[in-house]
């Protein structure tokens, strides 16, 4: 029996597999690395809300030398594979916790039916090379120098350290050898996966496909597979559709994340009965760069999903000695539906994935200038700005876009991150000062990856951006992408953004990434690895974002994409927070947010109140509205606050300081989307429970009253049924004679009845168990 490690050394695992295994690091980043890794030993990892993880269950992974299966119990959950007579390691379970009793045979692969069906493509195999007669997607596909393609993975041994379990395979001839990892999280059940492949060969290989795991689940006919689809402006819309035999090919070509699809996805069984009650399976990878999921379905409704690195136009040569890690999968089941799944997500993201910090700390109410003053940023507007906006009770100011360089509009300054010294004739000193004394800290927006062609920096470095030599580059908003996999332009986006960490107080950046790969040319090293690029380039991201935190442990960041481009959980594990959408419009984000909290917890999501009329679709909403639906994640305000009115204030500062009182419920608690929000309907209810059940927040948000249509009763969920709870209505009101305090099981049976009539109608309550301050 094996019980789980404890989170440090999760923690030490995890970074240097993130950052590709010992092969793969410079000697500069590993001693960058063992400084972060000493860095977390020293911190408790601890959170002050997460009361249950004192109670933690135990990670229990064991082999059974007789049968030779392997056995992953954590949660509720059970993984079980074993090694059949081919020596492949073969899926025999994953579903609802089994009892350590229940004995599994020994695994048979399967037969094929004809001359047609090869063996391999009917037996579920936990990880298989393209190879022997493989017709499904691969985990691995290797080119060798001598023509040969073909590779047949065989179980060599394994190794169970605390809740690791690694399995060695290697080909049935030549000394390529893959490790496969599983690490399982106690608290939730959710798996991460990740595979190696070494060239012990005396010859250079290269590798066409790495995915990190296959997972494989039960046959049937009805699954429904869960994505979540969008683009700039219109992200997170959730796709609902049923599985049938054939291949579904999830995948981003763009160089990052990308918003067209995220790596996401969940298969659920029992549908029909409600977000609480369907079995799920679900999954995540952790890859900020180009990336796949593939899901196929087989005659015998047999289900398999096979992620990693996006095969197309990537590969990775490897020298004798030399080793490539895959980016890391992660995934889980929930047997209460997908609203157990996307809190099972949430809890794993925010209490194993996200960076932590000795004490936890909500997430401050920032104010962001961006909405407000554009490129027009100078030291005067930018602290008038700043005193509005720290007498509401912002706790953090954040200068947006238009400080340094000749950052006029887009079409100029990008690379050159000095400070513009007409704007700030002083630097940024004064109105750090500033903003310090009025008691907030200070951010700055950044956008290192990036270059306009009028820029000090390309002048200079033409060759630096991603480019084919002699060919045309596609500009996008004015910019190109720095080629970061070439450590001369790694050095010097770390060198920027470490001098501006150590020259300025600054507490937040919020790191933009604002276009797509085009042209990805890499023609500085030789041609047999110019392929590497999206491998290399997302690395030395990851490395430096690892680096800064080392060198600046207090400063926090969030992931930017011109939106919700670059959300995944491999970026998810260097920044703080991320930011889901440019689109700030307040009904439609609540779309936009219902569909991320699918796969991220609300706590990491920021949310701006901004002007009415909203920008982006010229709808006109109260500011109480606006709050509201911000005040269901991470609380910004990106609002002009100029033109504000006395009234404006005085219910910005009421709106925050009641935010400040429920934000450790809303970032940390357990989500129930009671009512979501869709076209066919006008109503939308989230309800946030505190994880140890002793208050809760409920949102209600009304589109538009209908004569005669009532808001429909709520039924809170999550509750501690015998215990007795007060309600306090904190925006909106009631129907009717509603108790001041009722036991759980009323609030969950007997329900709420929103008094909502007219348009844009918005509430809020606060439910506190009694006894509670
Ligand atoms: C992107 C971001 C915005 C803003 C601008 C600045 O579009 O998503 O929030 O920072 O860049 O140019």
């Amino acid at each position: 029996m094996f019980f789980i490690s404890t989170r440090r050394t999760v923690e030490r695992f995890r970074w240097s597999k993130m950052l590709g295994g010992k092969n793969a690091m410079s000697r500069g980043r590993k001693r960058f690395l063992l400084l972060y890794l000493l860095l977390m030993m020293i911190l408790p990892g601890t959170q002050a809300l997460c009361a249950e993880n004192a109670a933690q269950k135990n990670a229990e992974i064991s082999y059974d030398q007789q049968t030779r299966i392997f056995r992953i119990t954590a949660a509720d959950t059970s993984y079980i594979f074993g090694v059949n007579e081919r020596q492949q390691l073969q899926s025999v379970y994953w579903g609802q916790r089994l009892f350590a009793g229940d004995t599994i045979a020994a695994v048979q692969s399967a037969g094929g039916s004809s001359s047609f069906d090869l063996p391999i493509n009917a037996t579920q195999q936990e990880y298989v090379a393209w190879g022997g007669g493989l017709y499904v997607t691969p985990d691995v596909k290797i080119s060798f120098g001598d023509g040969n393609r073909d590779l047949v993975l065989q179980y060599v041994s394994h190794q169970i350290e605390g809740n690791h379990l690694s399995i060695l395979l290697k080909d049935v001839q030549r000394e390529v050898f893959v490790t496969l990892t599983y690490t399982v999280d106690a608290e939730t059940g959710i798996l991460a996966r990740c595979a190696q492949v070494e060239n012990r060969t005396k010859a250079a290989l290269t590798v066409e496909e790495l995915n990190a795991a296959t997972w494989n689940l039960p046959a049937a006919s009805d699954y429904q597979l869960d994505q979540l689809t969008g683009k700039w402006a219109g992200e997170w819309n959730l796709q609902r559709s049923l599985m049938h035999p054939g291949k579904i090919m999830m995948e981003s070509r763009r160089g990052s994340t990308g918003d067209e699809i995220n790596p996401w996805f969940a298969l659920e069984r029992g549908v029909a009965q409600g977000e609480e009650s369907s079995d799920v399976w679900f999954g995540a990878l952790g890859w900020s760069g180009s990336w796949q999921i593939a899901i196929e379905q087989d005659y015998a409704h047999q289900v398999r999903i096979t992620g990693g690195y996006d095969g197309f136009d990537s590969s990775y040569r490897l020298a004798p000695g030399e080793s490539l890690q895959s980016p890391t999968f992660y995934a889980g089941f929930a047997q209460h539906g997908m609203g157990e799944a996307s809190r099972l997500l949430h809890r794993y993201e925010l209490h194993t994935l996200a960076p932590q910090r000795a004490h936890w700390h909500p997430r401050p109410v920032l104010y962001n200038s961006w909405e407000a003053t554009g490129f027009d940023v100078d030291e005067a507007g930018q602290e008038a700005l700043a005193e509005k906006a720290a007498s509401i009770g912002v706790e953090r100011f954040v200068m947006d876009d238009g400080w340094f360089g000749q950052r006029n509009s887009d079409h100029a300054g990008l690379g050159d991150w000095n400070v513009n010294s007409k704007k700030f004739p002083h630097g940024l000193k004064p109105l750090i000062d500033k903003v310090r004394s009025l008691g907030m800290d200070f951010g700055l927006w950044v956008e290192p990856e990036m270059v306009n062609a009028d820029s000090d920096l390309y002048r200079a470095h033409p060759d630096w951006v991603l480019n084919f030599p002699g060919r045309p580059r596609t500009e996008g908003r004015n910019q190109m992408v720095l080629n970061l996999a070439r450590p001369e332009v790694r050095d010097y986006v770390y060198g920027v953004l470490d001098h501006l960490l150590s020259s300025y107080d600054i507490a937040f950046l919020k790191w933009d990434y604002n276009r797509n790969w085009s042209e990805p040319g890499w023609s500085s090293v030789a041609m047999e690895n110019q392929k590497k690029v999206y491998v290399d380039y997302v690395r030395n991201l990851y490395g430096i974002l690892a680096q800064l935190r080392a060198a600046h442990p207090d400063v926090e960041i969030e992931s930017c994409s011109g939106g919700g481009a670059r959300v995944d959980l491999g970026i998810l594990q260097l920044t703080d927070e991320v930011w889901p959408s440019d689109n700030t419009d307040p009904f439609d984000r609540l779309a936009i947010q219902n569909g991320f909290s699918y796969a991220y917890a609300p706590g990491l999501m920021m949310s701006w109140v901004t002007d009415s009329p909203n920008w982006v679709n010229g709808r006109a909403t109260s500011l109480l509205y606006r709050f509201l639906s911000s005040m269901q994640g991470s609380l910004g305000i990106g609002a002009n606050l100029k033109p504000w009115t006395a009234e404006d204030f005085k219910t910005a500062k009421t709106l925050i300081a009641q935010y400040k009182q429920i934000r450790p419920i809303v970032q940390q608690g357990s989500l129930f989307r009671l009512i979501e929000p869709n076209a066919d309907s006008p109503y939308a209810v989230t309800e946030s429970v505190a994880r140890d059940k002793q208050q809760a927040v409920v949102f209600a948000f009304l589109h538009s009253s209908q004569q005669g249509l009532a808001y429909p009763p709520v039924y809170l969920r999550g509750l501690d049924p015998e215990a007795s709870y007060r309600i306090k209505v904190l925006d909106g009101s009631l129907n009717g004679a509603v108790p001041t305090s009722a036991s759980g099981s009323f609030w969950m049976h007997y329900g709420l009845h929103f008094n909502l009539r007219g348009d844009y109608q918005a509430a809020a309550l606060l439910l506190e168990k009694e006894g509670v301050q």
